[in-house]
């Protein structure tokens, strides 16, 4: 039977800790479906459809990768997907508490879906959509931390240093 992996998150923006998560998935995965929450957050900078656009330009080289939409409960996204796994990045132990708690509530909820944990390249650790936000706003570099379409995306919206 095939294994089908839900990627679940905000991606606001995909930085190039998702993609690096994504891409281990995928070689783990039969398919990954990277799914973006609808009204995560109440005034996010990219808009849902942006962030689909993103997504899916950015993982159009890889068939074995999905972008869809969600809402309500994580796990009954993933059963009507037919998915087995939700995989969830883990960067840092300032991480573990709420992924513990969430995956512990996930399997509570929905006992036959497995969370799987995975570490992206060391590299990418410190990076978070939050922080690529701030730093770009302020004029700061995120060369290298985000996809190129990201970074090309967040100059067209003219984010700019406030007095
Ligand atoms: O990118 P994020 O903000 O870390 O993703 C968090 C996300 C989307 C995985 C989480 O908020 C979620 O699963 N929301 C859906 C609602 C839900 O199922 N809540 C209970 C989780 S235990």
């Amino acid at each position: 039977m095939a294994t089908l992996a839900v990627y679940p998150g905000s991606f606001d923006p995909l930085t190039n800790g998702h993609v690096d998560i994504i891409s281990r998935g995928a070689k783990l995965f039969d398919r990954i479906v990277v799914a973006i929450l609808v009204n995560a957050e109440k005034a996010p900078l990219f808009s849902m459809a942006e962030r689909v656009e993103i997504a899916r330009e950015v993982f159009k080289p890889h068939p074995k990768v999905e972008v869809d939409t969600f809402d309500g409960l994580l796990v009954d996204y993933v059963q009507r997907k037919r998915a087995q796994v939700i995989v969830r990045g883990l960067r840092a132990v300032s991480d573990f508490e709420f992924e513990f708690q969430m995956a512990l509530m996930n399997q509570r909820l929905q006992p036959s879906i497995e969370t799987v944990f995975m570490m992206p390249a060391e590299q990418y650790t410190y990076i978070s959509s939050r922080l690529i936000k701030e730093v770009f706003s302020l004029g700061g570099r995120v060369h290298g931390l985000v996809p190129e379409l990201v970074e090309q995306r967040l100059r067209e919206k003219g984010l700019v240093k406030k007095a």
